[in-house]
């Protein structure tokens, strides 16, 4: 079923050609499955974020969420979703009993013609397992000979295979079958799922980070962190240690409507980044645009309601990480609105307005080791106790003893994983 194009698409103005004749405003295609990939303990956040971007049928998963939508829907997610590393367009979902199956089901899983002739470079990557199938990486070998055995029957020649920039990134995921919910879809063998992976590389990387500071975030988590604090903008944002900045680079760039596809070129214009769907057979220039021109429409200078940003202030203080974080926010385009000094977090002095501390300090796994940290999380506790009263506090703790340290109560702990690091997103109301 076609899906209506959104209201907020872009204005009819942009699809004039040059020669002042109205073209046809490009129509989506029906819909198809998707798989976008998410950082452990933000997969409600994620669904959140991507049915407000109209994708339809969400269910969270474990470290992902499934989705249904459109082409329209695909572009939109890519350029305008802040949560996910990547979006799993699938091509077939088949059984996959053994490694003969695997190979039969990725020869017939597509149009391969049109999908992967000689000309285009591909990747494989392949996560899951099942019994007969158990090595991911022997898993993903078997997709590739499947795929040249089939090109050099067709066409005597083969694809290249590129690990760094492919033309199509393919994505294999086995699932062992056998649970409930499998045998409920009458899917008690091992299935297996090919997909394509929209985004090319991770879509975390915004392009603003030249600069990586000490143990920084991911992106996509430092906007997750920031959802899941519900920060909107119109109180004041304050991280007192804020490294590389990116939590709130996130969360400036979340209140503005900046869209994290948008990356700012040397000639200080915002475009979209490429993404490796508009390298893909179906990929429609016009659908695209639209799409493009609606998620620049959503930048604004002041908040939606036309108030403007509340302050968002950082301190850092280590000069050198300081300088990083002031590159990253130049380079986000994000300089008008957030001011960032040196000091030490301890001498932190709030706004008179009270809002959202955020924070996440060292805790010894990477950083501050041999560093006097209890004592660090001691003076946090009552600099935050003395000064800000009446402001919230999140803090990503990696070091339940650390945070013990600060003498305060949580009051919602959100279990998250930071570069694999068992870590809780803490909520404090300070009194
Ligand atoms: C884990 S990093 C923060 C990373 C940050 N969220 C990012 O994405 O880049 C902790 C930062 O706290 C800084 N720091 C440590 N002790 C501090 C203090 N007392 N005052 C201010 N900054 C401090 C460190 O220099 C480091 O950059």
């Amino acid at each position: 079923m076609q899906r209506p194009l959104r209201s907020r698409t872009a204005c009819p103005q942009s699809f004039h050609g040059q020669s002042g004749v109205m073209q046809q405003p490009a129509q989506s295609s029906t819909n198809f499955d998707v798989i976008a990939v998410v950082p452990p303990g933000l997969e409600d956040a994620a669904a959140a974020e991507l049915s407000a971007l109209d994708a339809e049928e969400v269910r969270p998963l474990r470290r992902a969420v499934a989705l249904r939508t459109d082409l329209a829907g695909f572009y939109r997610l890519h350029l305008q979703a802040r949560l996910p590393f990547r979006f799993l367009r699938q091509l077939a979902r088949f059984p996959c009993a053994d490694r003969q199956a695997l190979y039969r089901g990725v020869q017939d899983a597509a149009d391969w013609p049109r999908w992967l002739p000689p000309d285009t470079s591909f990747r494989v990557d392949a996560s899951g397992s099942s019994r007969e199938l158990s090595h991911s990486h022997y898993s993903a070998l078997q997709v590739k000979n499947a795929l040249v055995d089939w090109q050099r029957q067709h066409w005597g020649e083969r694809s290249s295979v590129d690990l760094d920039d492919p033309d199509l990134s393919l994505h294999l995921h086995l699932s062992p079958g056998g649970g409930p919910r499998s045998k409920a879809r009458g899917e008690g063998q091992a299935m297996a799922v090919l997909s394509l992976d929209g985004g090319g590389a991770s879509l975390h990387r915004r392009g603003y980070r030249a600069a990586m500071g000490l143990a920084p975030l991911k992106e996509n988590l430092a906007a997750g962190l920031i959802a899941l604090s519900g920060w909107d903008g119109h109180v004041p944002l304050c991280d007192p240690l804020c490294g590389s900045g990116t939590l709130l680079i996130e969360a400036a760039a979340m209140a503005l409507g900046r869209a994290p596809g948008f990356w700012l070129e040397a000639d200080g214009q915002s475009r979209a980044r490429p993404f490796a769907l508009q390298r893909w057979p179906d990929f429609d220039p016009l659908l695209w645009q639209q799409e493009v021109t609606a998620a620049q429409a959503l930048e604004r200078r002041s908040l939606a309601d036309g108030t403007p940003l509340a302050p968002v202030i950082g301190m850092e203080r280590d000069p050198a990480v300081l300088a990083q974080a002031q590159a990253n926010v130049g380079a986000a385009g994000l300089a008008s609105w957030i001011n960032l000094r040196q000091g030490d977090g301890r001498d932190f002095e709030p706004p008179e307005q009270a809002g959202i501390l955020v924070c996440n300090p060292p805790y010894g796994e990477r950083l501050g080791e041999g560093e006097d940290l209890e004592q660090l999380y001691a003076d946090l506790g009552q600099m935050l106790k003395q000064r800000c009263g009446g402001w919230t506090l999140w803090l990503l703790s990696g070091n339940p003893e650390l945070t013990g340290a600060l003498k305060m109560k949580a009051s919602r702990k959100v279990p998250v994983s930071n570069g694999g690091l068992d870590c809780r997103w803490l909520k404090y109301e300070i009194r």
